[in-house]
């Protein structure tokens, strides 16, 4: 299974980056307001979609979590989650995001899609998977970029000063856009859909996904080699909850 958002071609690249804590980018920044919604895991049927290398998953089933469900569509990701760390019996698949036929319905306490929902193409068809595999009152946690993430790299001159601004003008513009790649330290194939805020937000209320809480954590990151801090977020973690019916 291929595609243009897939981590295959990288896979073990990505993996010796992440390894079983995440990168510091990940411990300094992204992952303490997911683990902070998150909040207590004990004895909750959690899936995670996208879910990478699976250090997530095994650290959810480490804190208590009574199963976790995790899905890729790298098949290496998959086979170096099962087969490269601790055996934690996170049930493991290949499967494309939009493609929930594995899937149990109102089932899970907790669905996340951390630092991948930019991948998924058809946000819509997602999110009402989503609602039909939660059960009612369970709750959907994903990521997304801050909107204030250009205008970070500028003031940490990570990028051209043109660049930031461009994108920030077209910060509303939802597009599909090849990026630079930073396991390969290049610019290549891989493609990402950049969308607002209120594109994700507004398909989660669609959906019967109540936004609950949000967190903005400032930045700590190495980018490119380099070391940053600033009071600008990068990323936002948002928390949804299913209610009523739709
Ligand atoms: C930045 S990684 C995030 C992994 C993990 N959630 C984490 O936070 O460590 C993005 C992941 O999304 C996966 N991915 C990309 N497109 C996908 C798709 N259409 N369906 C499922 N997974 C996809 C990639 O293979 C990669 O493992």
């Amino acid at each position: 299974m291929d595609s243009d958002t897939s981590f295959e071609r990288f896979a073990k690249q990505y993996d010796e980056d992440m390894g079983d804590t995440g990168s510091y980018n990940h411990q300094h920044t992204i992952d303490p307001p997911l683990f902070d919604l998150i909040g207590d895991q004990k004895g909750l049927a959690i899936c995670d979609i996208a879910c990478g290398n699976g250090y997530i998953a095994r650290k959810l089933m480490r804190e208590g979590a009574k199963e976790v469900w995790a899905s890729d569509i790298s098949p290496e990701l998959i086979k170096l989650s099962k087969e490269k760390y601790e055996n934690l019996n996170v049930k493991f698949f290949v499967q494309e995001a939009e493609d929930f036929t594995n899937f149990p319905e109102n089932y899970f306490d907790l669905v996340i899609i951390h630092m991948a929902i930019w991948y998924v193409e058809d946000v819509d068809k997602f999110l009402s998977n989503v609602r039909k595999i939660l059960k009612m009152n369970g709750r959907f946690i994903y990521s997304i970029d801050h909107p204030m993430k250009w205008s970070l790299y500028k003031a940490i001159e990570a990028v051209p000063q043109e660049k930031a601004d461009d994108e920030n003008e077209k910060y509303l513009e939802a597009r599909k856009v090849k990026t630079f790649n930073h396991w390969l330290s290049k610019q290549d194939d891989l493609s990402v859909y950049y969308r607002p805020m209120e594109y994700y937000m507004n398909l989660c209320g669609k959906n019967g996904l109540l936004t609950k809480s949000i967190r903005e954590p400032s930045s700590d990151m190495i980018r490119q080699g380099k070391h940053y801090k600033s009071g600008i977020p990068m990323k936002m973690v948002i928390e949804t909850i299913k209610v009523g019916e739709l």
